[in-house]
């Protein structure tokens, strides 16, 4: 009989070598991350005392992530994926979160639309050694006295409360985050995780009708990082900063749905992924 079980850190070796068996970069760390962000909402699947599948989750008030989701090979289509997804759920529920969002590979849409889950938009996922030229300094460097104008304006467009999420991010001083501005007020930002051998860039947060500021954002911050293994997670439809990305080196690497189980959030925005597991 399978059962779920809280992750603790004597688990984290097998989920990262669980996740890679998917070429998902994971490493000890990002497991510490999440644990220490939502320490009761990351699970591991076993069968008696054998580690068999893991899953990840995350609350923002209202708003909830899910994500990390496999289960090992050898016991596929045996309840194991549908287990640990409902047990998320549950989690999530009970935390109060009404909108459950996650990227789903298109091939598993339908699995999880069994559990009520709907498909939103399309992102893809692109990566490559970026070569991007300098750009005019029109935008500046965030720092730390920027952050919880920041976290407001995230909270504004992304529609929950990312704080425990974004200031670990933003106060780190290995990352990079430029902002946009007009009269003093924050109309978008950027932000990048700048792991050992790659960054993740992400999250980009405009306003709609700032479309222009979302691209001299992107364009800043990939001048940044030339030479550097460069992943990002964008809205299919964002074509001027998917312009952007190729013209910096970038492929698209696969596609994936965004899905909610709920209201969808970030409707009005344009809006670059943290991360496949966070949103
Ligand atoms: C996705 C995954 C976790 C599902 O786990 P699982 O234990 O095999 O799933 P379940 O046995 O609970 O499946 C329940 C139902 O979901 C559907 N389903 C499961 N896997 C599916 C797949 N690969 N393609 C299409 N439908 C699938 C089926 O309807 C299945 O019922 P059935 O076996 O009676 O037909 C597993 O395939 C996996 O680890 N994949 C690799 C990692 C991955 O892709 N993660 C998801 C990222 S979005």
């Amino acid at each position: 009989m399978f059962h779920v079980e809280k992750m603790e850190v004597d688990d984290f070796p097998f989920a990262v070598q669980l996740a890679n068996t998917m070429n998902w970069n994971m490493t000890l760390e990002d497991f510490e991350f999440m644990v220490k962000i939502e320490p009761q909402g990351c699970f591991v699947l076993f069968q008696d005392q054998e580690h068999l599948g893991i899953a990840n989750s995350v609350s923002f008030g209202k708003t909830g992530w899910f994500g990390n989701l496999i289960v090992k090979e050898t016991v596929r289509r045996e309840g194991a994926g549908n287990l640990l997804t409902k047990h998320a759920i549950a989690y999530l529920r009970n935390k109060g979160v009404e909108s459950i969002g996650l990227y789903a590979y298109p091939h598993l849409v339908t699995f999880y639309e069994s559990f009520g889950f709907e498909a939103d938009i399309d992102f893809l996922v692109l990566k490559g050694k970026a070569a991007f030229p300098p750009t005019q300094e029109m935008l500046r460097a965030a720092n730390s006295q920027d952050v919880p104008e920041i976290i407001d304006f995230d909270c504004q467009c992304f529609g929950a409360n990312r704080k425990k999420l974004l200031e670990p991010i933003l106060l780190n001083k290995n990352n990079l985050c430029y902002i946009a501005n007009e009269n003093s007020e924050i109309t978008g930002y950027v932000a990048a995780k700048v792991y050992d051998k790659m960054v993740e860039v992400g999250p980009l947060m405009c306003h709609a009708n700032h479309a222009k500021e979302a691209v001299l954002l992107l364009e800043t911050i990939l001048s940044k990082l030339n030479g550097v293994e460069v992943f990002m997670y964008i809205p299919k439809k964002e074509t001027d900063l998917l312009n952007v990305l190729h013209k910096a080196g970038l492929k698209e690497d696969f596609r994936v749905v965004r899905m909610f189980l709920g209201p969808a959030i970030a409707k009005n925005c344009i809006c670059a992924a943290e991360s496949l597991e966070r949103g």
